[in-house]
């Protein structure tokens, strides 16, 4: 088999420096388009997806160009004579940023996607495009679930999930839930319209080493960043809210069983499922027992559009993939738990 041509934009970020290692490491041609702007996306005046830039650097086949996906020449530049896959991880992953910055969350999500997708038509029209969509999409229709509380957790009557065929409008869903929206639907469209293979997926919670977790986005890695760092924590809300968190890996395993498969067109739903659920409250205990440290927990008031509960319904994914998660959450957090603790200096 020849090697493959693969750009994955974002490929310094927690999702797209996965991709870009899984398929580096399958002896893939791999190129790398990222404007390292995460950081200042996040106001942290340190570096962030530097590291992992840098990390990419031990394997010879990874091209990096430094670019921003919204520049026609920089996407033009990555994309060269083609490519076969391109897996669009680049974006601007933050609700209260969106709510904050709605004009440049737009022209990062959406334009950004647009431009990528508008590229890849007039260059490589036979290409497989991957997005990176996520739960948002589906905006508040997914609070108007019942909910049931418990101690520790909310969940949702009767044991609900969110499948691919919940409605995505006639709801609030944050600028952040627009854009992605944006980028999704338009993935769809060049796949009908232009003939693209494209898959949208429709991420939960991602989480992984390499991954540069702010107050404001990346909630498991900032706790776990910050409880190794003896920074405190706030929670806002009562903590009880309920996320499926899916380990990056088993993503990437996602992505690549859709790229193999015959499927033209699809969007699935996807992350740890329901044995992979975690209340706020919930973590902060796991993460008490496996670091041994003291939290320094402090709670204020909920945050516009935070879902009380999401958790997918990942039995589309399966059954036509094949796939499903194998790395647990307790694990995954170990693994986080021990990167940051190998690499302290950096986050000091
Ligand atoms: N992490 C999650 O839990 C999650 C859940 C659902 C959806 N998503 C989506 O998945 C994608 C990847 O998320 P992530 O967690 O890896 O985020 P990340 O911030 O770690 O990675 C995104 C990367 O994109 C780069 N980038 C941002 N704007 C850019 C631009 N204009 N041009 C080029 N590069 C740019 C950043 O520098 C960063 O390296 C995002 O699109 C996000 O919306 C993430």
């Amino acid at each position: 088999m020849s090697q493959k041509r693969i750009l994955i934009t974002g490929g310094a970020g927690l999702v797209g420096s996965h991709t870009a290692e899984y398929y580096a490491q399958k002896g893939e041609q791999v190129t790398i388009l990222d404007n390292l702007m995460r950081s200042k996306l996040f106001g942290y005046d340190k570096e962030s997806v530097e590291y992992n830039w840098n990390y990419l650097d031990k394997y010879p086949n990874i091209k990096k160009i430094k670019g921003d996906i919204r520049n026609t020449e920089d996407v033009k530049k990555a994309l060269g004579d083609g490519m076969d896959v391109i897996i669009h991880t680049a974006g601007q992953p933050g609700v209260g940023f969106s709510i904050d910055n709605p004009e440049e969350d737009y022209s990062i999500n959406g334009f950004g996607t647009f431009n990528v997708l508008e590229c890849a038509r007039k260059v490589c029209p036979k290409t497989t495009f991957i997005y990176c969509s996520t739960n948002k999409v589906y905006g508040e229709n997914v609070e108007k679930i019942p909910l049931v509380e418990s101690e520790k957790r909310y969940e949702f009557e009767g044991g609900k999930i969110v499948s691919e065929t919940m409605s995505i409008d006639h709801c609030g869903h944050t600028p952040y839930g627009a854009s992605k929206f944006m980028g999704d639907i338009y993935t769809q469209e060049y796949g009908y319209t232009f003939g693209l293979k494209t898959c949208v997926f429709r991420m939960s919670c991602i989480f992984g080493t390499r991954q540069f977790g702010f107050e404001d986005q990346g909630w498991l890695a900032w706790f776990i960043i910050a409880t190794l760092t003896n920074q405190p924590i706030t929670i806002y809300g009562d903590g009880k809210q309920v996320r499926d968190v899916l380990y990056v890996e088993d993503l990437v395993k996602a992505y690549d069983a859709f790229v193999e498969s015959d499927f033209d067109h699809k969007v699935y739903n996807v992350g740890g499922g329901m044995p992979n659920t975690l209340s706020l409250l919930e973590f902060v205990d796991i993460l008490k027992e496996e670091t041994g440290n003291d939290i320094n927990l402090k709670f204020a008031d909920w945050r516009l559009a935070d879902q009380k509960v999401y958790i997918s319904d990942i039995s589309k994914i399966k059954e036509e993939l094949g796939w499903s998660p194998k790395v647990s959450a307790r694990d995954g957090i170990i693994k986080i738990i021990n990167w940051v603790k190998e690499n302290k200096e950096f986050f000091n």
